[in-house]
């Protein structure tokens, strides 16, 4: 059972759940505490959609052998501010997180590191893997492809996937600088939601099955598609991704790459890419710290528009709300807690 008190749960008792979950899958130990941080870290975010509410799909595709439980990522090819590493479908997080640290090694001895898997699957929110280079007081990316499910500008039907991107920078006084978002113009379930409650959704979000652009939220799951954020500038970023961690990686591509959460017994070989910068190559780390310190600085003392209270960094809310869920718990939406009371009674927790 979920301990749930006040509408909130605790961050330790969420990681527990989840590692019983994983542990009944057949899971390491370790790789179940590497996946459960990754996960409720992005909980704690607030970033709810890819936090512990994939976990549920994710062991059903381990169940169905789309994910191999005892699998270890494994380097395959590399060089000084290189790697390749075969994921070999282990639980997706572990992969990530195995091939992040290998970039951070990299960028500790060459100064820029890339690590790119292959053989892999859904790894969930993007944010948590940049966030290790930060950590380490380096400048992380980490970007994965996902199965086509959004158009680009002059295409009927879906081309690429809402292919994520994240980048996480350190600061001196304030925290990283961190961004962390899907490449479409909103995360799909924002459409989904529209749905649920019957409401129109802006004309910029979606087409429908014949790449009109469509209000009417019921149109996406009829073959229709998302639209890039801000257009073909969206279709390029998203295409860049494919390109880092689909085509360069060896993984699949555009629509070899099949949906985890629908072919679950499926080695759908998505890809993902990471890449790290230590800025220390090019001054010292105190100095590149205020350096940021100072730009944060510029960009919150510039004056507000009418109506804003205030100006955010990137990054800025999920660490505001970060800080709540340690101190108080992790609000988690309806949604979420139902998908893990569902799973709880498939792992009979
Ligand atoms: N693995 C996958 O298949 C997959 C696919 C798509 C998205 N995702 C994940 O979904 C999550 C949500 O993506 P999204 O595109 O819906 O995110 P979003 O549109 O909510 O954008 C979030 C980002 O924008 C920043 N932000 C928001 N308002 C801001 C403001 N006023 N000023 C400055 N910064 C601001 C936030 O700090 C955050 O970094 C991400 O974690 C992403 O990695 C995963």
């Amino acid at each position: 059972m979920l301990n749930v008190t006040n509408g909130k749960v605790s961050v330790s008792d969420l990681v527990a759940y989840c590692m019983r979950a994983m542990l009944k899958a057949g899971m390491r130990e370790e790789d179940a505490q590497t996946t459960a941080d990754v996960l409720v870290t992005s909980d704690t975010w607030g970033v709810y959609t890819h936090g512990t509410k994939q976990l549920r799909p994710l062991l059903i595709h381990m169940r169905d052998g789309g994910l191999d439980p005892l699998a270890n990522p494994q380097i395959i090819s590399e060089g000084s501010s290189w790697a390749h590493v075969d994921g070999h479908y282990a639980m997706p997080p572990v992969s990530a997180v195995m091939a992040m640290r290998t970039a951070i090694n990299k960028a500790h001895q060459s100064g820029i590191g890339f690590s790119g898997v292959y053989h892999s699957s859904h790894f969930g929110a993007a944010g948590y893997y940049a966030m290790l280079a930060a950590q380490s007081d380096m400048i992380g990316l980490a970007m994965t492809n996902v199965d086509p499910f959004m158009t680009v500008p002059g295409a009927k039907g879906r081309v690429l996937g809402t292919n994520p991107i994240t980048y996480a920078i350190p600061t001196g006084k304030a925290r990283p600088v961190f961004l962390d978002m899907a490449t479409s113009t909103v995360a799909a379930s924002k459409v989904f939601a529209a749905e649920t409650l019957g409401k129109p959704i802006p004309e910029t979000w979606i087409v429908d099955r014949d790449g009109k652009p469509s209000t009417d939220p019921s149109e996406l799951l009829k073959g229709g598609a998302m639209q890039p954020m801000a257009g073909y500038k969206g279709y390029g970023i998203a295409l860049l991704i494919e390109i880092l961690a689909g085509v360069l990686t060896g993984a699949a591509f555009t629509t070899d790459v099949k949906t985890w959460i629908i072919d679950t017994d499926a080695r759908i070989n998505q890809g993902h890419a990471f890449i790290v910068l230590d800025p220390q190559i090019m001054m010292p780390i105190d100095d590149f710290k205020a350096r940021m310190d100072e730009l944060v600085r510029r960009i919150h003392e510039t004056p507000t528009a009418p109506g804003a209270q205030r100006i955010y960094m990137p990054g800025e809310m999920e660490w505001e709300r970060r800080d709540d869920a340690l101190k108080t718990g992790i609000p988690l939406p309806e949604d979420v807690l139902l998908y893990l009371r569902d799973m709880g009674d498939d792992w009979d927790l």
